[in-house]
């Protein structure tokens, strides 16, 4: 599968990362969780130190975006407090310099992590964290509106429900209440219209704000389509965490309060007996193969349900689209760059169809702790050696080929075999 991309000159080429997972030297909930591989978030990538040397690196991967985390834990002692000084500076900075460097930032409010006193009070379920947030949200916009314009509110709120809730695999790792799930939704959707409207009406002098969630799309099938029960367990998960979630954040006169809608896709999930046919549930990879699932080391990979996401929210919402998150998970850099390749044609094609695609954020800019999985899940563009305690960073063949694509500014054709892209 080789030709040509051909990406409007406007196209954001980004990357992403979140603060838990990069940052380090974090107090919310995730501090003293440890991972199966012994992993914390304690360190992370020390990308709170480290971060003008990360911008560097983004500028040597050619990205003219970053999607980035600003931690609510850092920034509010108490509900209502007063935000801290010190640290807001340390994100001014960070803007300043990726403005500087030519990278557009576009900041996250919440990515899967509360601050203390929140969680105390039991998070999102309590509805009180979403005049909480919109506090925060009003303290924090004016000091950050003259170096940003794009706003992510919330992401993946249906991840973050479900795993903290349903599924047990974040904190406070509960299990199948899905009352807890549908009032988190609930609250996270009525803070998401709240801030927008703050966002909205606190324009900086340069260009209009641009707010939106980032919505995980997971594409949910039965194994066997004749399988009654694994088809009802597919229809049940579409509905839960696809319709039921977008239509909490976008349904009715809550799509007014949107002026885009970001798109996290990484594939499908497939139920053989109940159980989901991935990786990340556990499912021992030689049985995926025998059973013909191509898998990264999360989840099966699926580009054309990429496509059929892109266009039918673009049909159901008609909202500019950024994907804000797409990458995969391997130590084998042919099969990543094979995948990427894949998924861009996709937008390619979704280009060509009219879906109003603005910009692709790669998950991720380096290897990172990956929530429950700790350091086992290799996402990066760079490496990182979390065995040296300096971190050292390095450039991967993935990160290699996503330059090409980055810095090409107009046609780039692919030759995925090889890893190459070139400007012809
Ligand atoms: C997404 C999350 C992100 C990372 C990637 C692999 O669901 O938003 O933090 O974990 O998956």
């Amino acid at each position: 599968m080789s030709g040509s991309l051909n990406f409007p000159p406007n196209f954001l080429w980004g990357t992403a990362t979140s603060p838990t997972q990069v940052e380090g030297h974090i107090h919310n909930e995730w501090t003293d969780f440890v991972a199966p591989d012994g992993g914390t978030c304690r360190v992370a990538c020390d990308h709170y130190h480290r971060y003008p040397e990360d911008v560097q690196w983004m500028t040597q991967l050619g990205v003219n975006a970053y999607r980035f985390g600003i931690e609510w834990s850092r920034l509010q002692a108490a509900p209502r407090a007063p935000l801290n000084r010190a640290e807001l500076d340390r994100y001014v900075d960070l803007l300043d310099r990726l403005n500087a460097a030519g990278i557009v930032p576009m900041v996250v409010l919440h990515h899967f992590a509360n601050p203390p006193w929140l969680n105390a009070a039991g998070g999102w379920t309590n509805p009180a964290a979403v005049p909480a947030f919109a506090d925060f949200v009003r303290q924090l916009v004016p000091a950050l509106k003259h170096r940003v314009y794009l706003w992510n509110t919330f992401n993946e709120p249906d991840t973050y429900a479900s795993l903290a809730y349903l599924l047990g695999g974040f904190p406070p790792h509960c299990r199948w209440r899905w009352g807890s799930f549908r009032r988190v939704i609930r609250h996270m959707a009525q803070a998401h219209e709240l801030a927008a409207g703050i966002i909205r009406s606190e324009a900086g002098p340069g260009r209009a704000p641009e707010v939106g969630i980032a919505k995980n799309w997971t594409v949910f099938r039965a194994f066997h389509e004749w399988s009654p029960w694994d088809w009802a367990t597919a229809r049940a998960s579409h509905y839960a965490f696809n319709q039921f979630v977008l239509n909490a954040f976008l349904g009715g006169r809550r799509r007014a309060a949107s002026t885009f809608l970001g798109l996290n896709y990484y594939g499908r999930v497939r139920f053989h007996h109940f159980q989901a046919m991935i990786p990340a549930s556990g499912s021992p990879a030689r049985q995926l193969s025998d059973l013909g699932c191509e898998c990264d080391d999360m989840v099966e990979r699926h580009p054309p349900g990429l496509g059929i996401a892109l266009r039918t929210l673009h049909r159901r919402f008609g909202l500019p689209i950024y994907l804000t998150e797409h990458g995969s998970a391997s130590r084998d850099p042919e099969f990543r760059i094979r995948d990427l390749t894949r998924h861009l044609e996709v937008l390619q094609e979704a280009l060509a169809a009219g879906v109003d695609l603005r910009g692709f954020f790669y998950w991720s800019l380096m290897d990172n702790f990956e929530w429950q999985f700790g350091y086992t899940k290799k996402f990066g563009l760079l490496a990182v050696d979390f065995a040296d305690a300096q971190l050292p960073r390095r450039m991967t063949p993935v990160g290699e080929f996503y330059r090409g694509i980055c810095t090409a500014g107009g046609p780039v054709c692919t030759r995925p075999g090889d890893g190459v892209a070139c400007s012809p």
